[in-house]
């Protein structure tokens, strides 16, 4: 292939064929292989896509080498410093910061759906009461299409919206009833008059028989960490929302299949992963145990929370989940042995050479399992919390794709290298 500015030439045998090169506002250029199949006959091949954008976007920028996140142009940190969470969504789902007439407009609209039809809570009773809640989440969030078809077409511009509101209405509800299921407690309804944080706390924690205080610094702390795990551009939670989406799925089924998605332990199942291994390594002395095993070629073990395909440099959200999580625990005076080992862990991995060579760093799921776990949530819920925070990006994202007109289904193609046709043979005969 040889490079012009706004072109790149692939020569094939005596052939050539020339592929425009277009440029987003930051980031690399891309090369639009769109005609190449037509041009020459051949695929790409991107297990993993590793080199391979797979839309047009204009929510969420990730610069990985300088260790960049910006949300519609503003950088992860400040908002994470000076948002609430209602903001961030607003500003994810219509691309510019609320005026306080709108945040207070979008508050309304969201509160407005935080109750989930009452028979929603029958589906609960049916699930085992030791389900994984993150089981329970996907189940019913995918039920959601079976409640609310008055708003599931995708056509309709009213209904988007409508559908945007209820799903991230209802997806705190959602989670905090999963977890009240497990524990055996009676469901919380929704209080309108506090924030989605602390809505959520309250929904999680607060019982029937008792007032419920809710702690400020917790809260705070929740906020920042909803933000932080609202959107992250093309990940692969998101690119499962988009790819069934492009099929023109209803919007709450998308939604399933992004929550589906994010339970595997190289995504958003990693902060649960982080944690059973911090409690599987016990103590500070056997880290370096584990270091070796992490390095080790033949051993499947693998660091959980190190590590990240984009973020090369640090991952911005554990900068600042790093400072929250030292904030959190002093706060609440929780001398925690798990937040010690993994001190001592990032200490350890950051100057070995194993992980420096591969730029291996602390990501965003490193720390956020330790405040979790100190704001008094079991293990099981963590992922859930991640795919209530990211329903905001996933959504906003599943509307950008409806209304772009580049859209087609997703359909990749592959490299078979299986059997060539071959003669039929009978049962008998095998
Ligand atoms: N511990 C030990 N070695 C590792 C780790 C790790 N956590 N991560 C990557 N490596 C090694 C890997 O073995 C490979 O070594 P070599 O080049 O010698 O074969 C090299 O680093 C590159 O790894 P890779 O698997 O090609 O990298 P990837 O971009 O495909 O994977 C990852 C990224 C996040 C899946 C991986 O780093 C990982 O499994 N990390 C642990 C799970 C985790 O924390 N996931 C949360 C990701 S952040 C949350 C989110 O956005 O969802």
């Amino acid at each position: 292939m040889s490079d012009t500015t706004k072109s790149v030439s692939l020569h094939k045998g005596g052939d050539q064929s020339e592929y425009p090169v277009m440029d987003g506002t930051l980031g690399p250029s891309v090369i639009d292989i769109r005609k190449l199949y037509g041009n020459t006959g051949n695929f790409t091949y991107d297990p993993g896509f590793v080199s391979t954008a797979s839309c047009e976007s204009k929510i969420t920028y990730i610069d990985g080498d300088e260790g960049v996140l910006l949300h519609r142009g503003y950088g992860i940190e400040d908002l994470a410093e000076n948002c609430d969470f209602l903001e961030v969504a607003y500003l994810l789902n219509h691309g510019e910061l609320p005026t306080p007439d709108q945040k207070t407009k979008f508050e309304s609209d969201i509160t407005y759906h935080t109750m989930i039809h009452e028979q929603m809570a029958n589906f609960y009773r049916g699930f085992r009461r030791d389900a994984h809640p993150m089981a329970i989440a996907c189940g019913v969030t995918g039920a959601m299409s079976a409640f609310y078809h008055d708003s599931t077409d995708i056509n309709d511009a009213h209904q988007r919206m409508i559908a945007t509101h209820r799903i991230i209405a209802k997806m705190p509800t959602i989670a905090a009833m999963a977890y009240k299921y497990s524990v055996g407690q009676p469901f919380i309804y929704p209080r309108n008059d506090l924030n989605y944080a602390e809505n959520f706390l309250y929904m999680t924690f607060a019982v029937p028989c008792e007032d419920y205080k809710i702690n400020p610094i917790v809260a705070k702390a929740l906020n920042k960490i909803f933000i932080l795990h609202a959107d992250h551009e093309q990940n692969a939670s998101t690119s499962t929302v988009r790819l069934a989406g492009s099929s023109g799925a209803n919007p709450f089924a998308c939604i399933a299949a992004g929550v589906a998605s994010l339970w595997g332990p190289s995504h958003g199942g990693a902060n649960e992963a982080v944690l059973n291994m911090l409690s599987e390594i016990g103590s500070v002395d056997r880290i370096p145990e584990y270091v070796k095993k992490a390095k080790d070629k033949d051993d499947p073990f693998r660091l959980m929370g190190f590590g990240h395909r984009v973020y090369k440099n640090f991952d911005p959200r554990a900068k600042v989940l790093r400072a929250a999580a030292h904030e959190v625990l002093n706060d609440l005076g929780i001398q925690d042995e798990a937040l010690k080992m993994a001190m001592e862990l990032e200490r350890i991995a950051l100057e070995d050479e194993y992980f420096v060579e591969r730029k291996l760093y602390p990501n965003v799921d490193f720390y956020s399992g330790i405040i979790l776990r100190a704001m008094g949530f079991p293990v099981s819920m963590f992922t859930v919390l991640f795919a209530l925070a990211r329903t905001t990006g996933w959504i906003a994202q599943w509307n950008e794709m409806i209304v772009d007109p580049t859209q087609k289904i997703g359909r990749p193609r592959q490299l078979y290298t299986g059997y060539g046709p071959r003669e039929f043979i009978a049962l008998d005969k095998r």
